[in-house]
This record gives C-alpha cells, structure tokens and sequence, in this order.
C-alpha cells in the first residue's frame, strides 16, 4: 500500500534543503581544513525523520498527524548532528552556522554549559532557513525549520549508549544505574576538558 507521506507534497523539498546546508557546512569545513589543517568536525550524521517516527512524536505531543505539525508545530523534521573531536570546535562550527545568510536562529539550548539532570551534554540549535520551494504556510521562499545537534566524540557515545538503555525499562536498580550513568557523563565531560587543554598547550608550542 502506498499510504500519504506525513510530510505530505513537502517531502521532497526536506532532503533538498538538508543536502544545501550540509553542503554548505562541509564547505566551511573544508576551507578551515585547507588553512590550517583543523577539522572542524569529526564526523557529521543528516537526516530527514522517517514517517514513522514523526508520525509516534505526534501522537506523543497529542497533535495531528498532518503536513502542518510536522513542518511547523515541531521543528525536527529536518536533523543534523556535527560530532567534533574538542569543545571548542564545537562552538566554532555554532559561530560559522550562524553567520549563514538567510538563516535564523528559532532557539539555543546550551547543553555544554549547563547539562541535563541526567548528565546529558550537547549544544542544540533550532534554525529556520529560507529556501525556494513552497511552505506548509504557503510562502514561498518557504521557511524550514532544521535541529542541529553540536557534541564532542565524548558525549555522543554517552548519548548514544545512555538512549539504547532508555529502552529497557524494566533493569532492576534503575536509581544506580541513572547515578552511574550520571557519573561517566561527568568524567567524560572532565576528560573532554583535558583534551582541550592539552591541545592549547600543543597549538600554544607551534
Ligand atoms: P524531543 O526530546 O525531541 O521531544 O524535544 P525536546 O523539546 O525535549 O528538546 P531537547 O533539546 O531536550 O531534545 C532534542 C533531542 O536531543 C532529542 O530528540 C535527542 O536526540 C537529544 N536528547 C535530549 N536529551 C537527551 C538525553 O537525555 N539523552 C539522549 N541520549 N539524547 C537526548
Ligand atoms: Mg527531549
């Protein structure tokens, strides 16, 4: 059965804009790289959310399975997380993203600075960027929303290892084992301000 995309005629403009911005962050990337030698990113995952899960998000948030909650009442349709390999790089990609043209800034949330209760850490940005395609308000250049998470090597493995162990509910000690996982975050976070460190000290000596 070939069922409606939730996304509905917009669907194919959302790999079109996501393909523009990364382009446009691999570019930056790549300047940076031929400048200095820096990389600026470790590596970098984009993707356009799947029917399914904006579909469950929406039954989530009690809101209709329509074009419009997709595109205009959430904001996540369009995601790309940058993993860098030290802290500053993280918020000198935030400082190049946001001197793009035509973007704007929706929402910051500073999860480096100031970290979940659980320990999660990372630097989260909502942006809207213009583009010449239609929009589910019917404008046209449109506008997009698109998530951008920013994070250190270091606290996407705690990331992705903390989310596969959302899933099992039903672990016996579950009050240890938040704490524990509260405890590798912060050492993690520790060692990441180490490696920073200890790379000043290396690029301070050249
Ligand atoms: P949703 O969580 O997407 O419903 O949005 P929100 O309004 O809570 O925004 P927030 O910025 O807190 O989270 C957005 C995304 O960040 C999530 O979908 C996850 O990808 C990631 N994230 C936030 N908090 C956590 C966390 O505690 N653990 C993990 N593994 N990922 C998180
Ligand atoms: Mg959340």
């Amino acid at each position: 059965m070939n069922e409606e995309s939730i996304y509905g005629e917009y669907k194919e403009n959302l790999q079109k804009i996501l393909d523009n911005i990364v382009g446009r962050i691999n570019d930056y990337t790549n300047e940076e790289y031929e400048r200095s030698g820096r990389k600026l990113h470790e590596h970098l995952i984009a993707r356009v959310k799947s029917d399914e899960s904006m579909r469950e998000k929406c039954v989530r948030r009690g809101i209709d399975q329509t074009p419009y909650s997709a595109l205009h009442e959430l904001t996540d349709s369009i995601g790309i997380r940058i993993v860098c390999s030290f802290i500053d790089d993280v918020y000198e990609n935030v400082r190049l993203i946001k001197s793009f043209p035509n973007l704007e800034i929706v929402l910051e949330k500073d999860y480096i600075k100031h970290a979940k209760p659980n320990g999660y850490r990372s630097y989260h940005m909502i942006i809207k960027v213009k583009a010449p395609f239609e929009d589910v308000c019917g404008n046209t250049p449109g506008e997009y929303f698109v998530e951008i998470q920013l994070r250190t090597i270091a606290m996407d493995s705690w990331a992705s290892l903390e989310h596969k162990m959302k899933y099992k509910k039903h672990i016996a000690n579950s009050d240890l084992i938040v704490a524990e996982l509260k405890r590798c975050a912060d050492e993690l976070a520790a060692c990441d301000v180490s490696m920073q460190t200890i790379r000043n000290l290396i690029m301070n000596d050249n």
